[in-house]
């Protein structure tokens, strides 16, 4: 993971950097801040190596020419659109019962967005420091905007390591209705479908590859299926549309769509 990271931004926004680092560094990544004179695309075309960017529109990653927030207004459209009936993971994560949630594997948290703006209480666990800080960022901006405050209202963020989480769970005998996991996924196994996505999200999920472990090294987490089941009536894992099982372990239950399906267990 990466513990050093450089961080550029213009002089008008030294000091939301500076806050940017002090957060990282309480979490153990050691940020340099470069001031510029303009932060542009010219600019991050120039400079293709990983490293974080500061601008009016807060924190970003960047990397290869591109930039990458989790961007939750961009978002809005698509949930004003959404309905537990049209939405596949509603269905999977039973939302009409109105379930206590838990997304172990929370990333640029869109899932889970959708879930609470269809009505569901989430808690969003992460344990990469940079995503969990472009999160927390994330939410913090969309308590500013008219439509989604009474979304995120219903998400809670923690950081921290899902297994160590899951562990702490069970040892205090808390449960918990339905426990959603999208683990990475090498991404030459992804599906020719998965490739079809919208240049947006491919263009995020590029980015999140880069930031996170090469595949082979990449913890695949098998191990959170079985901490999950412990403790959840119903445990929701979303794999691309050909993927192996998580855990090798047979679902009960499986919603498929076009480039992703929702595999369910029940714990009955
Ligand atoms: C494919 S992304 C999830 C995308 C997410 N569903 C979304 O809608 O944006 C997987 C995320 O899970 C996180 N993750 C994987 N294993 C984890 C663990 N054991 N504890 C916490 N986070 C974990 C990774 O850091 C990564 O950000």
């Amino acid at each position: 993971m990466v513990s050093e990271i450089r961080l550029f931004t213009e002089t008008a926004f030294f000091e939301k950097a500076q806050s940017y680092q002090s957060v990282l560094s309480l979490r153990g990544v050691l940020v340099n801040i470069e001031v510029i004179e303009k932060l542009n695309a010219r600019f991050l075309r120039l400079n293709p190596e990983i490293a974080l960017c500061v601008d009016e529109s807060g924190l970003s990653l960047c990397a290869n020419g591109m930039k990458m927030q989790p961007d939750w207004k961009a978002e809005i459209p698509r949930l004003k659109r959404a309905s537990l009936k049209s939405e596949m993971i509603a269905r999977a994560c039973n939302l009409s019962e109105k379930p206590q949630l838990l997304d172990a594997t929370a990333g640029l948290g869109h899932d889970s967005l959708l879930l609470a703006s269809l009505g569901a209480e989430v808690t969003l666990v992460e344990r990469h420091p940079i995503l969990f800080t472009l999160l927390e960022d994330s939410k913090a901006q969309a308590e500013n905007d008219p439509f989604l405050a009474k979304v995120v209202a219903r998400i809670h963020l923690v950081f921290s390591d899902s297994g160590d989480y899951l562990q702490q769970q069970i040892d205090q005998n808390n449960h918990v209705d339905v426990i959603y996991l999208d683990p990475m996924f090498p991404q030459r196994d992804q599906n020719q479908q998965a490739v079809k996505k919208q240049a947006q999200v491919k263009k995020q999920m590029q980015l999140l590859h880069l930031l996170l472990p090469e595949d082979g090294e990449m913890d695949l987490g098998d191990h959170l299926l079985v901490l999950a089941q412990d403790i959840a009536k119903r445990v929701v894992v979303k794999r691309p549309r050909l993927a192996v099982f998580l855990n090798d372990q047979q679902p009960n239950h499986q919603w498929q769509g076009d480039a992703c399906r929702f595999d369910a267990y029940f714990n009955v």
